[in-house]
């Protein structure tokens, strides 16, 4: 129940009152209370590159970034990033008027959102949706219109339906909200399904918002393809990424936004009254790690997929449907053919059944429905823990 004062009105504001505690902390807490392996929450359990943890002792020794930084962030990663979208995917930009380094995605996501949307503004994102999105669409006022991914019966992919998405646009619509690599359900949108997109954004003159913290987590044919190349998109696309997944350091929170002069000022001002400026010393080693070699980003790739594949072939084995994620580091399953249909019930069950923590997808929809039977994995894990993980749900069909 909602805490009240004595006039009987709850604390918590009506714009978040339907978040309550996410269910990441509701499921660690069991993991800590069982002994389980936590598979839910998507952060590895191993640190990243020696050198760039280096970078950070040495940032912080020499006294770089242990005073407040600039409020763009430090111009050294600003620097890294333009080189880093540059040479990529061929964008450029202006590392003073076009960059800015954020708290972690998590922040860029907020501060994005409270920037670019009035009151009553929809927004148009897919579920099954990253926590924080629905969260920062209320904390701005907007309205979210959820577009739902739904597995292809012929190869599992969850796909957009590119009908359903035109139809979702009305004339209060403000932004598409994207995120590709998808977490929860590991689809990476094709080129088509881009295109498609691009073309709608510019018809009706939407503004797009594209997380794309997994960029580098793509696998077997899949590529990532940034919506800002696509036609007509660079000037109406705020592009988000991060640190964290891409060189496992989760915790050091450096984020960015890159886009056009207009919307990084717009983005900035909300940004400065969130955090003002987060992270100092790592974003001189991040500024690092992004200048990493080729060889970096295709080991670490080369390293998740062999872990994606260990666990998917247990969770085949265990009797799970198994949806191969093309990107990201989650597996999505389908958990009736073991005879279950509810993954809430299965999911609080399952550490004391197996030993396991998993996250129910449910909780990514508005259409709860729709997410029912799906059960999110993190496979981020070290080899050992996913063997042993593998080896407990083995014992689910008794
Ligand atoms: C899709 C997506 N966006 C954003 C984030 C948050 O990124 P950060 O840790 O950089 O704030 C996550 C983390 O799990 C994520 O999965």
């Amino acid at each position: 129940m909602a805490a009240m004062t004595s006039s009987a009105r709850p604390l918590l504001n009506r714009r978040l009152a339907e978040f309550g505690t996410t269910i990441f902390a509701e499921m660690s807490a069991l993991a800590m209370s069982t002994g389980a392996i936590n598979l839910g929450q998507g952060f590895p359990d191993t640190d990243g590159p020696e050198e760039i943890r280096e970078a950070a002792v040495r940032a912080l020794r020499d006294g770089r970034g242990n005073q407040y930084p600039p409020g763009p962030g430090v111009p050294e990663l600003r620097t890294a990033i333009a080189a880093h979208q540059q040479r990529r995917y061929g964008l450029t930009y202006d590392p003073d008027t076009e960059v800015l380094v954020t708290a972690g995605a998590t922040e860029a996501i907020a501060a994005t959102l409270l920037a670019l949307l009035e009151p009553g503004d929809e927004v148009i994102a897919f579920e099954p949706y990253y926590d924080s999105y629905a969260a920062c669409i209320a904390m701005a006022g907007g309205t979210r219109v959820p577009v739902t991914l739904r597995p292809h019966p012929e190869d599992g992919r969850f796909r957009l339906d590119l009908d359903e998405l035109r139809d979702a646009v009305t004339d209060r619509t403000r932004l598409l909200l994207v995120n590709t690599p998808h977490n929860p359900t590991g689809t990476v949108l094709t080129r088509e399904e881009l295109t498609a997109i691009a073309e709608l954004a510019v018809e009706r003159d939407l503004l797009v918002v594209t997380d794309e913290v997994y960029e580098h987590l793509v696998f077997d044919d899949a590529e990532h393809l940034p919506l800002a190349t696509f036609p007509g998109m660079r000037e109406r696309t705020v592009s988000i990424s991060s640190a964290g997944k891409t060189f496992s350091f989760t915790g050091w929170k450096v984020g960015w936004v890159t886009g056009a002069p207009g919307l990084v000022t717009a983005v900035r001002s909300a940004k400065q009254f969130l955090t003002y400026v987060a992270s100092g010393p790592f974003q001189y080693a991040v500024a690092e790690a992004l200048a990493l070699p080729d060889t970096y980003f295709e080991a670490f790739r080369a390293d998740m997929l062999a872990k994606r594949d260990l666990l998917a072939a247990g969770l085949t084995a265990a009797g799970f449907e198994v949806f191969r994620p093309a990107g990201t580091y989650f597996i999505t399953t389908d958990i009736r053919p073991l005879g279950e249909r509810d993954g809430f019930a299965f999911c609080r069950a399952l550490p004391e059944r197996a030993g396991v923590v998993a996250i129910p997808n449910a909780v990514f929809y508005d259409h709860r429905e729709a997410g029912a039977p799906f059960v999110r994995f993190a496979f981020c894990k070290r080899t050992d823990v996913l063997e042993e993980a593998a080896k407990r749900l083995g014992t689910l069909r008794g």
